[in-house]
């Protein structure tokens, strides 16, 4: 498809986009359009962003299905962007197109009943843990950054912190409004607690990185508020006591909201960067466990357990954050730990295993890391069996190592029964690794896939499954 040379959006496109959404909701000024431009991937592997794009910010699910029909007909690349802390380059608009930016989808509705909330997908994270908090109830899940779009966290299926215990983004969401490539609204599921009828494409719009359809609200499950939490820190003196600590905790019937590993030296500049005080500064290696419980006596039960297991594995004294202030802090640090490595890191990787294999990972990793002479920084979501091993620049450049250690360390984690991606999808920058796990016929049945929703593969082009 000829899409060089900025010929697309020429001024007759222009005014359509703007007869849909309105003057003052398209932006082709320079200045402003670059502020969309980028994501949150480290700039050693963050693809190029055209510099050929109009911005446009609809605020119905009908103005994006009149934008679809635009671009389909026209043959324009559309690009559904959120708050852009992607890290895999999922929504940097790669050739000349439409920037979709969901920002004006800001519904937030309450279903205190079912336990249920129905947002827009412009909502931000920190918008809905509010909103959830507000009425009594509890969006456990923390991907992180709370300035994500709950749209981008459907599409990517986000997980981070606080998965353990009720699982990702898809197991949070009931119901989808979705606008396909050629501009039909689909309402997928919806405030149902079961639903069997016929293929599940709710749950193929979940993770689809923005390349089947755009969505624009959502429905999620909530949780009654816990009134009872806690947040006990271990140090280990080294990254496989702290390790083997975690399928022993998942075994012992305690069930933790989160159980996060991370790394002194690092967590301690995160804790500077933010001008925030860490509390544990011994070990190498640390356990972050947070419980909530609706009893006090179940809290603290689980709390004793965990503690006897992870001395036991080695670890010093746990510190315990019981105050809901200091327990903010601890996630917050630990949130910001990619945005301070981020200057000095040439990838972030998101590999998952069995939580059983992922002592031997962490082994792997430091054998890789000493053949290479490499600092491979390594903290995440220990309990879900992902971590996030980093490859560093070395004086301020990727080292000429990059790309066969990373290639190693991922054919080491598919051979322990494991995925490339279990948290940040696919995007621009892992598609050249994809055929590390997946055999060509799946490769090709998502081809396929996104040929059936996308025929003239408008939506997020070359994304997640390339250029087929
Ligand atoms: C985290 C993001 C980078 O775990 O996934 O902090
Ligand atoms: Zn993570």
């Amino acid at each position: 498809m000829g899409r060089e040379g900025g010929a697309l959006l020429d001024s007759r496109l222009i005014d359509d986009l703007r007869r849909v959404v309105g003057d003052r909701w398209v932006v082709c000024e320079r200045d402003s359009v670059v502020d969309y431009l980028l994501d949150e991937t480290p700039d050693v592997v963050r693809p190029q962003p055209s510099s050929d794009i109009v911005v446009v910010k609809p605020h119905s699910a009908e103005e994006v299905s009149e934008i679809l029909k635009v671009a389909n007909e026209r043959r324009v690349p559309v690009y559904p962007v959120g708050g852009r802390t992607g890290l895999v380059g999922g929504s940097i608009p790669t050739e000349p197109g439409i920037i979709v930016s969901m920002e004006r989808f800001k519904r937030i509705e309450i279903d205190e009943e079912n336990l249920m909330a129905t947002v827009g997908a412009g909502v931000t994270l920190g918008e809905l843990i509010e909103a959830a908090e507000r009425a009594g109830l509890f969006f456990p899940l923390h991907p992180g950054d709370e300035g994500a779009f709950v749209g981008g966290l459907v599409a990517t299926n986000a997980g981070g912190a606080r998965a353990v215990k009720y699982g990702v983004m898809r197991n949070y969401v009931k119901g989808v409004e979705v606008v396909v490539p050629t501009g039909e609204i689909l309402r997928l599921g919806g405030r149902l607690l079961k639903n069997n009828t016929g293929y599940n494409l709710m749950h193929l719009i979940i993770g689809s990185e923005g390349t089947l359809g755009i969505i624009t609200e959502v429905t999620l499950k909530l949780y009654p508020r816990m009134k009872h939490s806690v947040t006990l820190i271990a140090p280990f003196s080294s990254r496989r006591d702290a390790i083997r600590a975690v399928p022993k905790i998942l075994r012992s019937g305690a069930n933790p909201l989160a159980i996060e590993y991370v790394e002194l030296e690092e967590i301690l500049k995160s804790a500077e960067h933010l001008n925030e005080r860490w509390p544990v500064e011994e070990g190498f290696s640390q356990l972050i466990i947070i419980l909530t419980e609706v009893s006090e006596d179940s809290l603290y039960a689980q709390a004793e357990e965990i503690e006897h297991l992870c001395k036991e594995s080695g670890s010093g004294d746990l510190v315990v954050a019981e105050a809901r202030e200091e327990q903010d802090r601890v996630l917050r640090i630990r949130s910001n730990l990619y945005t301070t490595l981020k200057p000095d890191v040439c990838d972030i990787l998101d590999i998952v295993v069995p939580p059983s294999m992922l002592a031997e990972l962490i082994d792997i990793i430091e054998e890789l890391g000493a053949e290479y002479g490499a600092k491979l920084p390594v903290y995440g979501h220990a309990g879900d069996g992902n971590l996030h091993a980093h490859i560093m620049k070395v004086n301020g450049h990727a080292p000429e190592y990059f790309e066969e250690l990373k290639r190693k360390i991922y054919e080491a984690t598919v051979k322990l029964g494991g995925a490339i991606s279990g948290e940040h999808g696919i995007g621009e920058t892992r598609i050249k690794d994809l055929k590390l796990a997946l055999s060509s016929k799946e490769i090709e049945l998502m081809r396929e896939i996104k040929r059936a929703f996308d025929p003239n593969n408008i939506l997020n082009p070359g994304k997640v499954v390339g250029r087929a």
